[in-house]
């Protein structure tokens, strides 16, 4: 088999000369160019990244691996994204990391790549990149932290922090209680230890097959941690020969395995975007409704905060999520490949769950079928809309109320901070121009804050709606994901204060109860243009005219990349990826310049 990277390191003349003598400038013997597996190691450690710093001695354990199996490692820095430091949000930046980490790997001498990955975007935005240069790829992800404490009691990342910010709020505890849980939260290095995005969208890859099995709940500070890098190096060094890459891998099959997963373990709302976006670069076919229609047979297994009791180390210690997989048997695909280059089945097939509290069995799920993502449709969500069904008050799945509308999340937090006084518990909570390209960005601000007024009065849920996304470790009943977004030209633009809203989960509906004629009239008005009809504006479903100037705010100014993603962001039921990174390219070497 050739490698690739003979086109550098195994060239004559003066081309292979200047490959190699500056590679030997770091100190490399001459052997080490001959013919061996050149394996990048996709790093996306760094200090803003608090989730991801303890990547860099990850990458010495894959290094480690590597040259164990005769392979030659070389590590380089992605672009990384901490998601409580980047603003307004990391989501706006995946893309822009996907494209980086293709465009890396692509252009460097690789044979294969360890992507090295923790917070929430940089697991899907390296699987992303890595999916479309189509090189053998194995995903390590950080792990979570130690699981938190304080006071007394376990807390979990976002979880509690979401919860203690309420109760504080509703003055049930002081500041200086709230900035002392602080520490507790946060106790180790890795990342959040809920089952919110990042430790979702580690099982997701593991799910997909792209990291080994028993990686993704690993703890980042658990020896374990180390030993599952170390043999990630050595299998990649195997999976280049094998000649084993993401599209071997990434079939339909892989895709339905991760949306059951990610139903049984009570995953992340995110997970569903990153997955759409995932199969958009994988080539595989996949819908938003995948994710109603398989979870229908699923259970929740995984007794987690946000929807449960527990933390990642726990379950981690319960058997992971190769004794989750167990567990779902015949709901997998078992014949799905994997980077062991053996199948799911086989991989799973010595797992036990250690602990039935955290890890239930099928016969005695923590939640029963369907109880994990609703996609809803109506005339307020053309393209569908998402909402997390064991998050949510079952109280509040058939709801009818009136909307109070907020143009911005800053409009609705200073409202809901101040009296409030038109909410009543009824009330349904709008927030639009979130979406990918409205904001831009599409932050995770669907679970507004209830008002302040309410809060003292008890109520700890509403429905809310918005077209843009919520932390995986957030709770209640959150209609997100708007689609079309307002910005977009979508229907939630239409709506106003007082109008009714219909919910309906039951039947997968989400209205507002607006005469068709008014609607259209709205449309007008909002579009500029006389009674008569016509005018500028978008055809109010989807992306914006193509070459014309997008609509949406901003009051965000970006540089150039932020033009060029509210130019060509797609909608969240299409991933929210730009739309001509959509697809696989391929890992051909680029011409030489020597
Ligand atoms: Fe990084 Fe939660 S903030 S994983």
């Amino acid at each position: 088999m050739n490698l690739r990277s003979a086109a550098w390191f195994g060239r004559e003349g003066k081309a292979g000369f200047v490959h190699r003598s500056h590679s030997k400038s770091e100190g490399y013997p001459d052997d080490v160019f001959d013919g061996r597996p050149v394996i990048g190691i996709a790093n996306s450690c760094s200090d803003l990244a608090p989730c991801n710093v303890h990547l860099r001695q990850v990458a010495e354990a894959v290094k480690r691996g590597v040259w164990e199996r005769g392979g030659f490692p070389l590590e380089f820095p992605t672009m990384s994204l901490g998601e409580t430091l980047v603003r307004p949000t990391a989501m706006l930046y995946r893309n822009l990391m996907a494209m980086e980490v293709e465009e890396a790997i692509r252009s460097n001498p690789l044979d294969g790549v360890v992507l090295l990955a923790g917070c929430d975007k940089t697991t899907p935005a390296q699987v992303m990149g890595a999916v479309s240069a189509d090189l053998p790829a194995i995903v390590v992800t950080g792990g979570p932290m130690m699981n938190g404490r304080f006071r007394g009691v376990q807390v979990g990342s976002g979880t509690d922090v979401w919860r203690l910010s309420e109760d504080e709020r509703a003055g049930e505890i002081t500041a200086a209680d709230l900035r002392a849980a602080e520490s507790g939260v946060s106790r180790s290095n890795g990342h959040c230890t809920t089952m919110g995005t990042a430790s979702t969208m580690a099982c997701i890859v593991e799910a997909l097959g792209l990291q080994l099995p028993g990686s993704a709940t690993v703890p980042a500070v658990d020896a374990g941690r180390y030993k599952i890098a170390q043999l990630a190096g050595r299998r990649i060094v195997d999976m280049v020969w094998e000649d084993l890459r993401p599209s071997r891998i990434l079939t339909r099959r892989a895709f339905e395995n991760a949306v059951v997963v990610n139903a049984a373990i009570g995953g992340s709302t995110n997970a569903v975007i990153h997955l759409l976006a995932i199969a958009g670069r994988a080539e595989v076919p996949l819908s938003l409704e995948d994710f109603d229609a398989l979870g229908t047979k699923v259970p929740v297994l995984v007794d987690l905060k946000p929807h449960g009791r527990f933390l990642m180390d726990d379950l981690d210690g319960a058997g992971g999520l190769p004794a989750v997989m167990q567990e779902l048997g015949d709901l997998l695909h078992a014949d799905a490949m994997t980077v062991t280059g053996a199948t799911v089945g086989d991989n799973v097939a010595g797992a036990r769950r250690w602990d039935g509290e955290v890890i239930r069995t099928r016969a005695e799920p923590l939640l029963p079928p369907g109880s994990h993502t609703a996609v809803l449709r109506g005339n307020l969500c053309p393209n569908g809309a998402v909402l997390k069904l064991s998050a949510a008050s079952p109280s509040l799945l058939r709801h009818r109320g009136r909307a109070l509308v907020f143009d911005s999340y800053e409009e609705y937090v200073a409202a809901a901070d101040g009296e409030m006084p038109e909410a009543d518990p009824r009330s349904v909570l709008v927030v639009r121009n979130a979406g990918p390209r409205g904001y831009p960005g599409m932050p995770e601000i669907g679970n507004l804050p209830l008002p302040r007024r309410l809060l003292r009065d008890g109520v700890r849920d509403m429905v809310r709606i918005s077209d843009a996304r919520m932390s995986g470790t957030a709770f209640g009943t959150v209609v997100l994901h708007v689609a079309p977004e307002s910005a977009a030209g979508g229907p939630l633009g239409l709506l106003r204060t007082g109008d009714e809203i219909v919910l309906d989960v039951g039947v997968r509906a989400l209205d507002m109860v607006v005469p068709d004629e008014e609607l259209a009239r709205r449309r007008r008005e909002l579009a500029g243009a006389p009674e008569d009809g016509g005018g500028p504006g978008t055809d109010g479903l989807g992306e914006a005219s193509a070459g014309g100037e997008p609509p949406g705010p901003t009051g965000v100014r970006g540089g150039g990349y932020v033009e060029l993603y509210r130019r060509h962001v797609l909608q969240a039921d299409r991933g929210a990826d730009l739309d001509f990174l959509v697809g696989r390219r391929g890992g051909a070497v680029p011409r030489e310049s020597y």
